[in-house]
């Protein structure tokens, strides 16, 4: 039977209380977290938001009935006088680790029924059973600490924004499809039989159109909606952090950004981070690390080692560099003592990754050149290789020969893998890059026709502009990726301000007239009243928390996320509607 509250007001949190508090009366509210009896004594902790605190009940008849009854996740007010702990029970990890709470009444303000599994620091318990109990599982330290950092962060940000003069706005949810090139979700209209409305996968289009109505700065932290595969760092549903900056140039707003990134570290107490960003062309991401998101946590990078096989008798590498391929190295300092073992393992381990081979080369003792394709290659081609691959007496070179791609990505791989492996990615530091000068098409052999590599209202790079008919697969953007720790946590560029290029682009993507009109014709209305130049970008906040918080996955910074398999266990959603509906809407299920 639950008892009330009454009057009873919380004089403290279970996180307050100090030995300076001692032998004053206090009221706790908060949740049983965990109970030892002892028979004539009995300690239970209470714990609430804030911290844990424990409580002794011992003497009085009654009172020990009452703690008797006290299961993990009951609600209780305890009442009575802080006292000092003894010597022995002292706990030095909790801050309230050298007092506790002489109960002089214990309320059972709620029973619980058994929990699926303790909260606790550490749980083993699975991620399903965690999402299918979120509010358990929402309870305990961990999911605690990440959703106030959520909190600290979103404040952070929106004080940012509001002393740089920006004004947040809010833009539709129920809207037409916006192109970031995932599936919409759609809903449909009831008032419109057999229409649909598409939640947005950004804001794109209407902070562009914020920016002709003359409102200069906007930001805002809305849900964005994808329908696509899901993965560790994809959600579908999810929060940007999305702005929009008129007469700005791409500096202008790099360097907008790293002033917020350097408030926010310093902020949830990371420290100072070094700014300005460091900028790296798409292109050399892709040669040097395999990525057009680079973890540069570790110093390791790719390197084209193709001259030191052009006159060499390996007919095989040699072929390769002769028509257009490359041969590439990943150095792997202190990687010359590795044991056959290890580089039989690498070898097996690059066939796995789908490479037809991985050959390796490095100094033996004597300095001699050991590699194996020693005999093929000869003496004087491995050497050449370790010397264009900056390779010292004790490293290790693996080399990737074909496609420079797809050279460049295996060795990214493997660096990556052998990075984690060595410890070299320190969780600890956080390196940011900005990606520039990205392709503004891409080529997609399914529809055999270009697609924006970013979305369709990017500017192009204005010294490619005369490329745009010759040679578009080559024409640049002023498009960026903002990655730290090699996570893409944002994505912006300059957007098209002219019709005359705007209306190119299209063609350029095989939207005609009439789909372009249809798609966006108000946009494409909207640009011939008058549009400032502008620019913007949209960070991933549950990607960029994750990071802060030291978790690997967004739903650990989310409080309710779906699963990778895009469901609500917890509330059991997508679900089947009742016919009634389905009939309003003018809908038939098939399923
Ligand atoms: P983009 O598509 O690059 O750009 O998205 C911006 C950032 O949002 C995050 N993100 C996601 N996070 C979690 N789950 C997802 N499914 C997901 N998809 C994207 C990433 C990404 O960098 N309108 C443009 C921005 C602009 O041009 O201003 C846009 O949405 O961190």
């Amino acid at each position: 039977m639950s008892e009330q509250l009454k009057d009873l007001v919380r004089t403290h949190t279970c996180g307050a209380i100090r030995e300076a508090d001692v032998g004053k009366p206090v009221v706790l509210l908060g949740w049983v977290h965990r109970v030892r009896d002892l028979g004539a004594l009995i300690f239970f902790d209470v714990r609430d938001r804030y911290g844990v605190t424990q409580v002794v009940a011992r003497d009085d008849s009654d009172l020990l009935a009452t703690a008797k009854r006290l299961r993990p996740e009951f609600v209780v007010a305890v009442i009575g006088p802080v006292e000092m702990r003894s010597a022995e029970t002292v706990n030095p990890k909790l801050a309230t680790g050298t007092v506790e709470i002489a109960a002089g009444e214990i309320r059972v303000l709620n029973e619980a029924v058994r929990p699926p599994f303790q909260i606790a620091e550490e749980t083993s318990v699975s991620e399903d059973l965690r999402l299918r109990y979120r509010y358990l599982d929402l309870r305990g330290p961990r999911m605690q600490r990440n959703i106030q950092l959520r909190h600290r962060v979103t404040n952070v940000i929106r004080r940012f924004f509001d002393t740089h003069d920006f004004l947040e706005i809010e833009t539709p949810i129920l809207t037409k499809s916006t192109p970031e090139g995932a599936r919409d979700y759609l809903v449909p209209s009831r008032v419109h039989a057999g229409q649909f409305f598409a939640l947005p996968q950004s804001p794109q289009i209407f902070k562009q159109l914020l920016m002709i109505a003359g409102m200069d700065r906007y930001f805002q932290i809305v849900r964005c909606f994808r329908d696509e595969d899901l993965r560790a760092d994809r959600q579908p549903e999810f929060t940007q952090v999305d702005v929009e900056v008129s007469f700005a140039s791409q500096d202008q707003i790099f360097e907008l950004i790293e002033r917020l990134m350097h408030e926010l570290f310093a902020a949830v107490g990371l420290g100072s981070i070094e700014i300005p960003f460091r900028r790296l062309d798409y292109s050399e991401a892709l040669a040097r690390y395999g990525s057009d998101k680079p973890d540069l946590r570790c110093d390791l990078a790719v390197e084209d080692i193709s001259k030191a096989f052009v006159d060499s008798n390996f007919k095989v590498f040699r072929q390769v560099v002769e028509t257009g391929g490359a041969i590439r190295a990943l150095p792997i300092s202190g990687g010359g003592t590795a044991s056959r073992r290890e580089l039989d393992d690498l070898v097996a381990r690059a066939g796995e990754l789908g490479a037809a081979g991985l050959v390796w080369a490095r100094y033996g003792p004597d300095g001699k050149v050991q590699s194996s394709v020693l005999k093929v290659a000869g003496e004087a081609a491995v050497r050449s290789a370790l010397e264009l691959a900056g390779a010292g007496k004790e490293d290790l070179i693996l080399i990737a020969a074909g496609d420079g791609l797809v050279a460049s990505k295996l060795l990214g791989q493997l660096r990556l893998e052998i990075a984690q492996k060595r410890g070299w990615l320190d969780p600890n530091r956080f390196v940011f890059t900005w990606v520039v000068n990205f392709p503004l098409l891409e080529w997609d052999e399914a529809s055999r026709r270009y697609t924006a590599m970013h979305h369709p209202f990017t500017s192009p790079i204005d010294t490619d502009l005369e490329r745009l008919s010759s040679e578009p697969g080559a024409v640049r953007a002023k498009a960026y990726d903002l990655v730290l720790n090699g996570s893409e946590i944002g994505g912006g560029s300059i957007r098209i301000h002219d019709q005359a290029v705007q209306r190119r682009m299209f063609e350029l993507l095989n939207i005609g007239p009439e789909e372009a009109k249809s798609r966006f014709g108000f946009f494409l209305d909207a640009l011939e009243h008058g549009t400032p130049p502008h620019g913007g970008i949209a960070l991933g906040l549950d990607r960029i928390i994750a990071l802060l918080a030291g978790e690997t996955s967004i739903r650990d910074v989310i409080a309710f996320p779906k699963t990778a398999t895009a469901v609500d266990l917890m509330a059991g959603a997508p679900a089947d509607v009742d016919s009634k509906q389905l009939r309003e809407l003018k809908l038939r299920s098939n399923g």
